[in-house]
């Protein structure tokens, strides 16, 4: 119903609340979706994803029910459960979520932690009248000393319940445990970077800006190598920063489609130790099952939608500095851009981010043979972030008055990064291009955002640790708005992600595995939504392609999907 670009106006469609956190902006659409065939049993909405196999084993194979729980008004509250350890010996754990929901509701945002560690970030599917049920499995076994322990299990699932918004989730969440003779590597102990509120049943996340996102730790002195693991997800005015305008142009179309959201389309997300840069990520542009239009993500989600990337640093490079058994400040920032008047170089800082940002992290942390008794030097690092922006806006004239009638605006950034001491390094290399157009006197958009990278780590002490991985994530995002009451609008999407990973011996909190890895993952297609008064509806057609080679073997799926159908479906 709104051009996400637009800072929002009032919105017949907007849950008032007063919760903690605000509810969802309603420039995502909430499912107000007239299913003209409606299905009689609920359809299913998948994400295309390899299935995940459980180990068989004699020593253990349990089972456990951890949550069975309906979110209906949740915001703020969160299922909190009491996890106790099964009576096996176990080093595998994989968790499964099935969700049902009927009635009209945006999508939702939702996380799992064990105590004070977010160990899952996951979003839900839009019901729709006739009800829809998702499932989805994650191995989880990456939090392997987590689960050996008596634990908080809190799950936040910020719903908003009400005569508008009619869809509660009913869900349940499984975990099986059983013992994989492969031996996984898993980290001996997880120190959490949040706010640290399991004790008090509450989810422990940070919101940027206004929290400042920095914790105290201190590490035993016999580590010998260390990750870092970083969930980032831009909600509200910040949920489709790639389509943001820079903030010297944000009033270019207010007499039509009003004030722009700003400081352009870059985000950066860095990971700090005492004030020194430890590595960053440029995040991935995750769309909703609400994102842009609904029509899109029916019955099959956008990439990663029911399971958000994590984002790793590893800082052993760190170590001789940290191991001193001293306190020290670990802190996540995410920046956005203040531009030169549109053209030339840009600065990157805190103040330059809309609302908001859900971030939290971990240290996963290996132990040595032996404590160190070295000196406590920090690493030497070097990095260079360069940002350039241009903006250019054209105008017609009628002869009396002139007007903007279009704005064409483009990014380039790049930054390379690298921390080396004696326990090894850490180095990173990011490219990065935006180009936005607006014409229409704003109501026709577009943007074409690319984005690479390549990260390498050499641990001295455990070299079966290092490893090297390489991303690119591209999204083509269009939206043509028929007349600025925002009721009717066509999109565009094309977006996909490429990772190669040469893994490590631990399952990755960013590749979703143990060892090798590659993935290349498409979407495209285009998508229709109209809005007039207790009458909505969204559809579109897709063409998705999943592929992906992990644990030697190689699974792709190709889907077709037309409105609420599958069209085609090819597996292999
Ligand atoms: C959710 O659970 C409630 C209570 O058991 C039930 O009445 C309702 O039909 C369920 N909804 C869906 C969509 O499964
Ligand atoms: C490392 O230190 C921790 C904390 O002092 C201790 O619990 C653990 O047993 C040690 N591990 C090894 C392998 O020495
Ligand atoms: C045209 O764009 C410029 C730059 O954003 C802005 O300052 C100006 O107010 C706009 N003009 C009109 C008529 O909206
Ligand atoms: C640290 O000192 C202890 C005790 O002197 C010694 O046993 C150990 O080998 C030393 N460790 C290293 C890494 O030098
Ligand atoms: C010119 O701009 C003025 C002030 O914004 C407005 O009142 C007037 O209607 C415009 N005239 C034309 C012909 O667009
Ligand atoms: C998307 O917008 C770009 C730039 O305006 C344009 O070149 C392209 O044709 C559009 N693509 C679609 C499918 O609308
Ligand atoms: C919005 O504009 C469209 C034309 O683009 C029109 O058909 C529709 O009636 C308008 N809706 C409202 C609520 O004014
Ligand atoms: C929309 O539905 C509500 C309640 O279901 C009703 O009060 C209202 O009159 C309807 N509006 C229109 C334009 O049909
Ligand atoms: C998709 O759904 C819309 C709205 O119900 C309908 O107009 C359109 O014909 C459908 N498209 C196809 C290809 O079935």
């Amino acid at each position: 119903m709104h051009l996400q670009r637009f800072v929002l106006l009032a919105s017949a469609l907007h849950a008032v609340s007063a919760h903690r956190q605000p509810p969802k902006k309603p420039l995502e659409a909430a499912s107000l979706f007239q299913s003209a065939a409606a299905p009689a049993s609920p359809l299913p909405i998948i994400q295309l994803y390899k299935p995940v196999s459980i180990p068989k084993s004699p020593q253990c194979n349990v089972q456990q029910t951890l949550m069975v729980h309906t979110f209906a008004s949740s915001y703020g509250v969160p299922y909190v459960g009491q996890y106790t350890p099964p009576d096996c010996d176990f080093n595998n754990v994989v968790i499964e979520w099935t969700v049902t929901s009927a009635g009209r509701q945006f999508d939702r945002l939702a996380e799992m932690y064990l105590g004070d560690i977010e160990v899952w970030r996951t979003s839900t599917a839009e019901p729709t009248a006739s009800g829809i049920i998702f499932r989805y499995e994650k191995d989880l076994s990456m939090y392997l000393s987590l689960w050996k322990s008596p634990q908080k299990l809190i799950f936040e699932l910020d719903n908003v319940y009400d005569s508008t918004y009619t869809g509660a989730f009913n869900t349940t969440l499984t975990a099986t445990f059983s013992y994989n003779s492969a031996k996984p590597a898993h980290a001996d102990l997880i120190l959490p970077i949040t706010p640290q509120l399991g004790a008090s049943g509450q989810r422990s996340i940070f919101t940027l800006p206004g929290d400042s996102a920095t914790v105290q730790q201190t590490f035993p002195r016999n580590i010998s190598h260390a990750t870092v693991s970083i969930a980032a997800t831009g909600q509200s005015n910040e949920e489709f920063w790639y389509t943001n305008a820079l903030q010297s142009d944000i009033h270019t179309f207010e007499s039509t489609v009003g004030t722009l959201l700003g400081y352009g389309p870059f985000r950066e997300v860095q990971l700090f130790i005492d004030d020194m840069m430890a590595g960053v990520a440029w995040p991935f542009p995750i769309i909703f099952t609400g994102g842009i239009a609904p029509g899109f993500w029916r019955p099959v989600v956008g990439i990663d939608a029911y399971d958000l990337r994590e984002y790793e640093i590893d800082i052993t490079p760190f170590l001789p500095y940290l191991l001193d058994g001293k306190p020290h400040a670990f802190s996540i920032r995410v920046v956005g851009m203040d531009d030169n008047e549109g053209n030339g170089p840009a600065t990157l800082s805190e103040a330059s981010i809309n609302s908001y940002w859900l971030v939290s992290g971990k240290i996963f942390l290996f132990y040595g043979d032996e404590s160190y008794n070295g000196t406590h030097a920090a690493p030497t690092i070097s990095t260079s972030p360069v940002v350039q922006t241009t903006s250019n806006i054209g105008t017609t004239n009628n002869g009396i008055n002139s007007t903007n009638s279009t704005l064409s605006y483009s990014v380039t950034a790049k930054r390379t990064y690298s921390a080396k001491s004696s326990f090894g390094s850490w180095t990173q290399s990011l490219d990065y291009s935006n180009t936005g157009f607006l014409g229409q006197g704003g109501l026709a958009s577009s943007n074409i955002q690319k984005t690479a990278g390549t990260s390498a780590a050499v641990v001295n002490s455990a070299p079966d640790f290092s490893n090297t991985l390489s991303y690119t994530y591209p999204i083509i995002a269009n939206t043509t708005y028929a007349s600025a009451n925002f009721s009717i609008f066509n999109a565009y999407v094309d977006y996909g992600l490429k990772i190669s990973s040469s893994g490590r011996p631990d399952v990755s909190t960013y590749s979703l595995v143990s060892g090798p890895m590659n993935l290349d993952e498409r979407q495209f297609g285009e998508a229709y939504y109209s809005s007039v008064p207790n009458s909505s509806y969204s559809f579109g057609i897709m063409d998705r392609k999943f592929k992906e080679v992990s644990y030697g073997t190689p699974y792709s799926r190709h889907v077709k999907t037309n409105n609420l159908t599958i069209t085609y479906d090819s597996t292999a």
